[in-house]
Order: C-alpha cells, then structure tokens, then sequence
C-alpha cells in the first residue's frame, strides 16, 4: 500500500523550540533555494538528531499562501490564505511570512543547530522576519503563571484534530498552523488578584483544576477557546512555548495551533477578539498583546521528500485518494521517542512499529 508521513504536528512537547519565520527573496533563485532545502530537510535532520537520539529533535515547514502559489502553483490547499486580521475589543494583527520553521528538541542546543544549517543552505534567498527561541517555564506554565498546554489533545485525538484527511485527498496527511507571538504587560498582570486571574483563565493557578462550569466566567479563555460543531467539540493541537528578554522587559507567549482546518483556529481567535457574544471577549487581551499573526500550511514529509530544486513535486501530498494510506502512517507514533528521528523523512516508505 502506497503511505505518506505527515511532519511530526503532534510530536510530543518538548523542553525547546525555535520558530523561525522568513519571507522569500523576489525571483526564481530564491525559489529554487527553497525548493532544494524541502528535499534535503530530512537528511539535516538525520544528521543533526542522530548526535543525540534521546534529544528528540523535530521540525515543522509550513508555506504561507503566496509562497506556496510561487513554489507549487496549482493544486493548492483547499483552505490555504494569508493570515486574517481581527479588529475587535483587540486587535489580532496579520504580519509576513512565507516559511515557517517549527524546530522543536528536549535542549536548545539541537534547536539551534539545525537552524543554523537550515538558514545557511537558505543564504540570501530569504529574510528572516522573526525568530523566537522558546523555553519551558517550570512545570509547563507560561509567564502569567498558568499550567499551558492541559487540554491539549493526545494521540489519535491529536491526529483527528490536526491531520487533514478525506475533506481535501490530495492533501491527506498536511495540515494548517497558524502562528502568533504576544507580548505581556506583567507589570500590569501581577496587579491582578489571583483569583480574578483564575476567572480571566478558567482554571486555578496553582493546581491547574479546571473552574466548575457554576464558577467559571463566560468570558474565560477556556470558554471563549472551547467551540462546537453539530454538538462535537472542535480542537487543534496547541505547543504554546514562553520566551523573553529580562533586559528588554520582554515577557512572552508564542502562539502555535495546528488544525486540519484553519478555520476552527478563526473561529477560537474571533471569539477571542471580537468576543462571543461580541463584547464579551478575552481579557488576557487586556495583558498580552499579538505582534505577529501568520498562517501555514503544512505539507506532508512525503511531499517535502519529492520536491525537486527545478519545479513542484510531481504528484500532491502523495496521498492516494480518500487518504486511506495517510491513516496508516499517521498512527505510527510522531514523537522520536523511540529514536527515530522527527520528521518522517524516509523518503516515502511508511513508517512501521
Ligand atoms: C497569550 C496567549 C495565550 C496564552 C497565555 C494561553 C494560555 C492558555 C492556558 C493557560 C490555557 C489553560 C490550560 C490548557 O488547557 O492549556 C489555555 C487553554 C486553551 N487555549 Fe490558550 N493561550 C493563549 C492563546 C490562545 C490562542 C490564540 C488560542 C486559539 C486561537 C488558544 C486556544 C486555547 C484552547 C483551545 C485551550 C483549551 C480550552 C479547553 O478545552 O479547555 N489559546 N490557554
């Protein structure tokens, strides 16, 4: 049976992550660049994680809309488009980038030097618009001090949520990301009574407990983000990582939200900005404030494998039709646990436990 392997989206969290954000320089060198790194990624890979096995190291490429149309033209991903702004009580600004790199390992130091080979195969054929190196805070909380992450699916929740499968065949196994990157007034935060914090979150700050419906406010961030489709509840896989710089006063919180379809991240943002209803929005608004906001897709390592410097890859995701293939590889586990390395990458051979 033909398979393809998706990008490690629902590897399991790790300890450190870089997201790498770049725009593409005009012209058709700069493309190739790209096109030649996306064939080659998973031997960087390789030989990067290899030098630590228990490091987990993983990474994630995603295409903004305009690269994806200037590095594969047609077909395109039924869902793909830039970033919408939200002007509401908030606004959620939509900023550049044609490439995301999601690098993620248990240190820092496999981050970094994948990174390293990456922006160095890609040399002047790109501009990097933002780069973040995030950390894990203490037992996996951010830096307003909430456990971040609880109800993150797992397993095959996490597929069914993040993985596309028969609603777009030709790109079984990909899935979407949107990014954004927040800054924190903690200054202001730490004025705030705990429990008006625990309200503003919908879960104790110490414990993680989870507000009784009874107590919890409409306007919780845990209300405003838990959203439901003919009475299923829809979910996206979160790897929120805290950053900053003491010197700078820079506190933060990078957004990542991987879904099957973008538009449940939407609908999470609107009711976030806009508020649900209107006017009842999210007040960690009031505390954190997005500077960036850029939405991928995410293409499977099959796909990544088969592109060529010279032109797209000659089929799609690879996927046969329905998907059926994408099913099989996607059960394998994604999180190199077992030592493998994160990103599939084997040249389109399914992965088998
Ligand atoms: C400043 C940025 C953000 C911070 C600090 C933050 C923090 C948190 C925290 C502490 C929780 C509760 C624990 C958990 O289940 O993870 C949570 C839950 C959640 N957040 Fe966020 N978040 C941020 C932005 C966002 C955005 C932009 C979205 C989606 C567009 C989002 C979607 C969710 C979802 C879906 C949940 C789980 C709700 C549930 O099922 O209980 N978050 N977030």
């Amino acid at each position: 049976m033909s398979s393809v392997i998706p990008q490690p989206v629902v590897a399991k969290l790790t300890r450190a992550a870089i997201f790498l954000v770049v725009t593409l320089k005009p012209g058709s060198q700069p493309e190739e660049a790209v096109r030649g790194l996306c064939g080659d990624l998973s031997s960087f890979l390789r030989a990067v994680g290899f030098r630590d096995l228990e490091g987990r190291l993983s990474c994630v490429m995603g295409f903004g809309s305009e690269a994806w149309d200037r590095l594969f033209g047609q077909p395109r991903p039924s869902e793909l488009h830039p970033f919408r702004e939200i002007k509401g009580q908030h606004h959620a600004v939509s900023t550049p980038g044609d490439i995301l790199f999601h690098i993620r390992a248990m240190h820092m130091d496999l981050c970094f030097e994948l990174a390293t080979h990456i922006m160095s195969r890609l040399g002047d054929a790109v501009t990097v618009v933002d780069e973040v190196h995030g950390f894990k805070y203490f037992d996996e909380r951010d830096l307003l001090g909430f456990v971040d992450g609880t109800e993150n699916p797992v397993d095959q929740d996490a597929i069914d949520a993040a993985i596309i499968g028969d609603e777009d065949p030709g790109f079984a196994g990909g899935s979407y990301v949107i990014t954004q990157k927040y800054l924190h007034d903690l200054k202001a935060w730490d004025t705030v009574p705990v429990e008006q914090q625990e309200n503003i979150v919908g879960r104790k700050k110490l414990s993680d407990i989870e507000l009784t419906d009874a107590a919890k406010p409409s306007y919780a961030h845990n209300a405003l983000t838990t959203i439901e489709k003919d009475g299923e509840q829809l979910e996206i896989v979160r790897d929120n990582m805290p950053f900053g710089e003491v010197g700078k006063g820079e506190f933060g919180t990078y957004f990542i939200g991987y879904a099957r379809s973008p538009e449940r991240i939407e609908q999470m943002l609107t009711n976030m900005f806009v508020g649900r209803p209107p006017g009842n929005y999210d007040r960690l608004l009031d505390f954190s404030k997005a500077v960036t906001g850029t939405l991928f897709f995410v293409p499977t390592a099959t796909f990544l494998d088969n592109v060529s410097a010279e032109g797209p890859a000659p089929s799609t995701s690879g996927a046969p039709a329905g998907g059926e293939g994408v099913v099989a590889a996607v059960e394998s586990p994604q999180s190199p646990s077992d030592g493998s390395l994160g990103i599939g990458s084997l040249k389109g051979e399914p992965v088998n436990e």
